[in-house]
């Protein structure tokens, strides 16, 4: 009997089956002859995908799969698609887009994404929203995007630029040390892989974090930041998130029945405590940062924003937007638009960031030209980063502009018609609720609208091509009242962050990058498929010039400790000083303070006299500055030394001044100033010092100064000074431990080893880089028991420390620890009139290459180079008229 009704039950089966196969088959394909009966060019859609079996397979990407569709119908103005059983009208003619997102916008006035407030508080934002309550909010947000606001908020985006320029450099260094440590070719290798999306999405995230929601994230540095989570799981959707939205935007019904969670439950109370945390503290406090977060709560508290003139952008703001029933904004409405200037803001300006470096690196010329157009523009400012610098880059605003036509971010934009609707110039009729697309990536790629489209050419976006071509076929940002409300601040965090990268590094290609690029199949904006953990940039050493380097740089860069001299230069021995005062041809002869005395009492006024700021380590600052700062810029160097409190330091203090060296003196009242004067005759020179306060600087002197180790990278130490103050030099070595600071010594002079040797062995063993010309490495190894047969194999004897010597002539030198870089002689181009200041300024050029991370070999030449042209001067000086790349 059982069996009986088991059977009864079973035998109809398979027709069941079948006529629910065949409702599903008719349900599926019953809108197939939408187009059909329209006369609306369409392609044979497959049942269950309809037309887009590529894109919800992850077949293709989104930019890929839309461009075949759009090239399926070249001489159509619009053609027809289903997506799974929906008809959807894609639009090509840019006229027919005007109508769509301008002139019949009440017609499309929405996107058609059903809001749920109750099951995702955070999804109630401007986005989403539609009708009246879209359009009060628009209004009553679009004031905050003004430029008057942005200019406000600038600062902000400054901040996130130098975390950026920190960690960049900290990544550089990292890589340059471990590279340092693994190949023995090179101490300082210019050139680093370094993975450039990751870093642009973490500085996208710093910016909107600070800039909407009023926090300092830190993403770009802390790896477990939760704002960086967050953006993770957004940028990345999960199968059922994607499952959700399709079903959320195809059975709207459904949809709100279920009460489904489409953005991530976790993500959503991470983002409200946030914000509510947030406007507490800033209503608690009254504090003003003059970003979003303050202008989302005067909005809450006050309904309406201070409006401010002036925005230069081609915006259909709230003038477009009819006077609308009030939106209420508590708490939850604030968080939902934070949110949004979030998720629409930082994947959008992170891979546009990271596309434009991409086109960059593959087009080397275009990058000099964005370059150059940066540099200009900061120069005019003083090397600062300012709203109005920004705004004066013409080429890089062409460079973005092209960087999003050929990667636009959205690579469609999407509307829902509200009223039946015929097309103009067509007898078709699209019915209420019909989806239409505007295939954003196809129409920039067109080739006719941008000849050679996958050509990156800035110059497309020159006022003449620009003219020429129909507005409504560059949509980055959408178009009409419906169009991006951040498209100011997103230009402006997207240069921003090109800026920080161009102004110091050269991006080129390296051999991860993949040409041409790959897109993302998953991802619901154009991005990369290269994974962000992967290199797809390389950074070098820029090919800036020497002075735009530090000029990048925080100052002072460099600290010297020395013995200050005013240096008194003679280039006649009219009165027979020589014999009068008993000094030795080519000698140096030290003179007691009341000799010295009567000696400038007998020197010649007029040209045959010249005085400078003298002593070693001066005279090497004074030309590095000279070499390096700009005129009137920063100054790049510290100076300490002892002085007297008399005419000869008011001499001596006014020359550094005009050299533009930081000079803090510690003033020694009982004291001379100490003096140097030196006559050139004939071929010869003669020296006649008197060190007087240049031989005082004590533990005491140094506790009453600022030493500013945060921006130093070279502490750069004169064997003078060190024979009467060792214990000043180890304190501030000691305080520069840990602060990867290099620091430097010159011997200065084989006498000074006669009485100082322990002192000097002493500095060599906590120096990184000796100085020294042959006789000095010399004595340095007698004192050192070192055994040589070379004296050009000294600096290679010392452990662990790199000695660069120059041999008496000056016309060969030496690089130690393991490697030997020797130059050919460099030829002074005029003739040599005087030496003095030789090696102070070799070492000045030296110092130069080292810190814009020269290899050894340019370091020497460099050196070597400035060395040759300042004995071609009275005095240790450049000439005024050097070339600017003569550090090049
Ligand atoms: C390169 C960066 C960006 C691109 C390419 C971009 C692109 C777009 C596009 C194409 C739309 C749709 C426009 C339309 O339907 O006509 C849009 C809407 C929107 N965007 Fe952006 N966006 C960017 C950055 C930002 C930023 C930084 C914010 C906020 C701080 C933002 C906030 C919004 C909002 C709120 C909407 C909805 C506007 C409305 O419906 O009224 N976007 N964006």
């Amino acid at each position: 009997m059982l069996s009986l009704i088991k059977d009864c039950l079973w035998e109809p089966l398979p027709i069941v089956l079948i006529m629910l196969g065949y409702a599903l088959y008719a349900f599926l394909t019953s809108t197939f002859d939408y187009w059909l009966v329209r006369g609306v060019p369409y392609r044979k859609p497959t049942p269950l995908l309809g037309n887009f079996g590529d894109l919800l397979l992850f077949r293709k990407s989104q930019p890929e799969g839309i461009s075949e569709m759009y090239n399926w119908f070249g001489n159509e103005r619009f053609f027809g698609v289903f997506r799974v059983r929906s008809p959807i009208l894609i639009v090509r003619d840019p006229e027919l887009i005007k109508c769509v997102c301008v002139k019949d916008f009440h017609v499309f006035c929405n996107r058609g994404i059903p809001v749920n407030s109750t099951k995702d508080p955070l999804s109630g934002h401007l986005f989403n929203l539609e009708g009246k309550h879209w359009k009060s909010l628009r209004s009553k947000l679009t004031p905050a995007f003004s430029s008057g606001k942005l200019k406000n908020m600038f600062y902000l985006l400054v901040e996130c630029s130098d975390d950026l320029t920190r960690l960049v450099e900290r990544r550089l260094e990292v890589l340059e040390n471990s590279s340092s440590s693994s190949s023995s070719s090179s101490s300082f290798p210019d050139a680093s892989i370094v993975e450039v999306r990751e870093l642009a999405a973490n500085f996208t995230i710093d910016v909107i974090g600070s800039c909407a929601f009023g926090i300092h994230i830190n993403a770009l540095s802390d790896e477990d930041s939760e704002f960086r989570k967050a953006a993770g799981r957004l940028s990345k959707p999960s199968y059922k998130a994607t499952l959700w939205r399709m079903l959320r935007t195809s059975m709207p019904k459904l949809y709100k029945l279920l009460g489904v969670q489409v953005i991530d439950p976790s993500v959503t109370k991470f983002f409200m405590d946030v914000v509510s945390q947030m406007v507490k503290e800033r209503e608690n406090k009254a504090l003003k940062r003059h970003d979003f977060m303050d202008l989302l709560i005067e909005l809450k508290n006050r309904g309406t924003l201070e409006l401010d003139n002036g925005n230069g952008l081609r915006a259909h703001n709230d003038e477009e937007v009819p006077v609308a029933e009030e939106i209420v904004l508590d708490e939850n409405t604030i968080a939902a638009q934070a949110f949004v200037f979030f998720v629409a803001g930082y994947e959008t300006s992170s891979n546009t960031i990271a596309f434009c470096l991409y086109e960059l690196a593959v087009n080397p010329e275009i990058q000099e030209k964005a370059r150059r157009d940066i540099i200009d523009a900061l120069d005019k400012r003083d090397g600062k980063l300012t709203y109005d610098a920004v705004q004066d880059m013409k080429y890089l605003d062409m460079v973005i502009l092209e960087t999003l036509r050929k990667y636009p971010p959205a690579p469609l934009l999407s509307r829902r018609c509200e009223y039946p609707y015929k097309l103009p110039g067509s007898d078709v009729e699209l019915s209420k609720g019909m989806r239409v697309v505007i295939p954003i990536y196809a129409i920039h790629h067109d080739p006719k609208h941008y000849p050679e489209p996958d050509k990156f050419r800035p110059e497309r976006f020159g006022d003449e091509e620009k003219r020429a071509r129909h507005p409504y076929t560059f949509l980055p940002f959408g178009e009409g009242p419906r169009n991006c409300i951040g498209t100011r601040f997103a230009l402006l965090q997207t240069k921003v962050g090109v800026i920080t990268f161009l102004r110091k590094y050269q991006v080129e290609v390296c051999e991860k990058t993949d040409i041409p690029i790959k897109f993302s199949r998953r991802s619901l904006v154009t991005a990369s498929e290269t994974g962000v953990n992967s290199g797809i940039m390389y950074l070098s050493a820029t090919t800036l010039s020497v002075k735009e380097i530090f000029a990048n740089f925080e100052h002072p860069v460099v600290m010297a400790f020395g013995n200050p001299l005013l240096d008194v230069i003679l280039t006649d021995d009219e009165n027979n000083l020589l014999s009068k005062y008993n000094l030795k041809i080519d000698g140096q002869t030290e003179l007691e303070e009341k000799v010295m005395e009567q000696l400038f009492a007998d020197l010649p006024e007029g040209s045959k006299r010249k005085t400078s700021a003298g002593g070693c380590a001066q005279n090497t600052m004074r030309v590095l500055q000279k070499l390096c700062g700009k005129k009137n810029g920063p100054k790049i160097c510290v100076y300490y030394g002892g002085l007297g409190k008399d005419s000869r330091g008011d001499m001596l203090e006014e020359l550094v001044r005009s050299a533009n060296v930081d000079a803090r003196y510690a003033i020694h009242p009982t004291l001379p100033t100490g003096v140097c004067v030196s006559i050139i005759n004939d071929g010869y020179r003669s020296l006649a010092a008197t060190l007087g306060a240049a031989s005082i600087y004590t533990l005491e002197d140094l506790k009453t100064t600022v030493l500013p180790l945060d921006t130093v990278r070279v502490i750069y130490i004169e064997g003078f000074f060190v024979t009467h103050s060792l214990d000043v030099a180890k304190e501030v070595v000691r305080r520069a431990q840990g602060k990867n600071i290099v620091i430097a010594l010159n011997l200065n002079g084989t006498y000074i080893f006669e009485d100082h040797h322990a002192a000097l062995c002493e500095m060599v063993g906590l120096a990184k880089i000796v100085f020294g010309n042959v006789e000095e490495m010399k004595a340095l190894a007698n004192s050192l028991n070192l055994k040589f047969d070379n004296p050009t194999d000294i600096p290679f004897l010392l452990n662990n420390l790199k000695g660069v010597s120059v041999n008496a002539s000056n016309s060969s030198s030496v690089w130690g620890q393991g490697q030997s870089a020797q130059i050919s002689p460099i030829k002074p181009k005029s003739p040599v009139i005087d030496t003095t200041g030789a090696g102070d300024s070799l070492v000045a050029g030296f110092l130069a290459g080292l810190l814009t991370k020269k290899d050894p070999k340019t370091c020497l030449e460099w050196g070597c180079k400035v060395a040759s042209e300042v004995v071609t001067n009275i005095g240790a000086t450049l000439s005024n008229d050097l070339p600017a790349d003569f550090l090049q």
